[in-house]
């Protein structure tokens, strides 16, 4: 397989959605038929698997930056969708204490580089260490902002440093647009980030709940906003076209409130 593109989801400011949107464009992307891997680099928060509902992990990226792994031991098949795998954070704080070699994260991905289409990084907030290591991994970057001017503002603080270790920003994730008068546009966000809008995110009651059951949104209700925002950064992403589905009528949502309709 040829190398993959390693592309990096990062903010500044912590919240934005970064691993919804990791999680989503991930198995959408798996979905158009490529081959992903998802890696959790938020070392310290990690929450990645917990949104995909992996409980129980025994090996994770706190053991291969200790030393007492290799990363092919913390590689993880995606529960029956096998084009998605998944390096695990780690939830053990007395693994935590052990990983101290963050460096190591460059040498370890350049192992994986052939062994997909899509490497996927979900990196911590902040500019501290272990986000700008984070930076440094994936060869493209991707803004997750929210249409507030707090997460722009701290977005260019982290496009800059991305483009100072030549990691090329791609654009961004507007995430959870509203219908507010307050939120910035896309356009004006375009003008401070100096980057495209890859997509708009709407604010979508359905995210926490897909969380909340650990299976990711576009799989749980592939029809909803977010997921078909996600499908289509994917498509973008991959190359692959997507049609969204219409819209439903008023009239078809009322009979499918009546009579039940599709499940999925
Ligand atoms: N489009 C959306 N609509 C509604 N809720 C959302 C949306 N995107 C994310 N959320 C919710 O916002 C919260 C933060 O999302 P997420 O954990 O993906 O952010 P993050 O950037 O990874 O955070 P952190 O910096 O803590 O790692 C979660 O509760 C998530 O369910
Ligand atoms: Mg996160």
């Amino acid at each position: 397989m040829p190398e993959a593109r390693s592309i990096v989801f990062a903010s500044g400011k912590g919240g934005t959605g970064k691993t919804t949107t990791v999680v989503n464009t991930g198995v959408a992307l798996a979905k158009f038929g490529k081959e992903v891997i998802l890696i959790d680099a938020d070392i310290t928060m990690s929450n990645l698997s917990l949104v995909l509902g992996m409980e129980d992990i025994p090996i994770t990226l706190h053991d291969v930056l200790s030393g007492e792994a290799t990363i092919k031991d913390a590689i993880y098949e995606y529960k029956g969708l096998s084009k998605v795998k998944v390096i695990p954070g780690g939830l053990s704080l007395e693994k935590l204490k052990k990983a101290k070699n963050y460096e190591k994260l460059r040498e370890i991905i350049m192992e994986i580089q052939d062994m997909a289409d899509f490497i996927l990084i979900d990196a911590p907030a902040g500019l501290e260490m272990t986000s700008v290591t984070a930076l440094l991994v994936g060869k493209e970057l991707i803004l997750v902002v929210n249409p507030e001017i707090s997460s722009i503002t701290d977005a260019l603080k982290t496009k800059m440093v991305a483009e100072k270790l030549n990691t090329l920003p791609l654009g961004a994730v507007l995430n959870r647009v509203t219908s507010e008068k307050t939120d910035l546009t896309k356009e004006e966000i375009e003008a401070i980030l100096e980057v495209p809008v890859l997509v708009s995110v709407p604010e979508d009651p359905e995210v926490k709940r897909a969380s909340a059951y650990g299976i990711p949104l576009v799989l749980k209700n592939p029809d909803s906003p977010a997921s078909i925002s996600y499908y289509m950064l994917a498509s973008k992403l991959a190359g692959v076209p997507y049609e969204p589905p219409k819209p439903e009528s008023p009239l078809s949502r009322i009979f499918k409130g009546l009579f039940g309709g599709r499940r999925r």
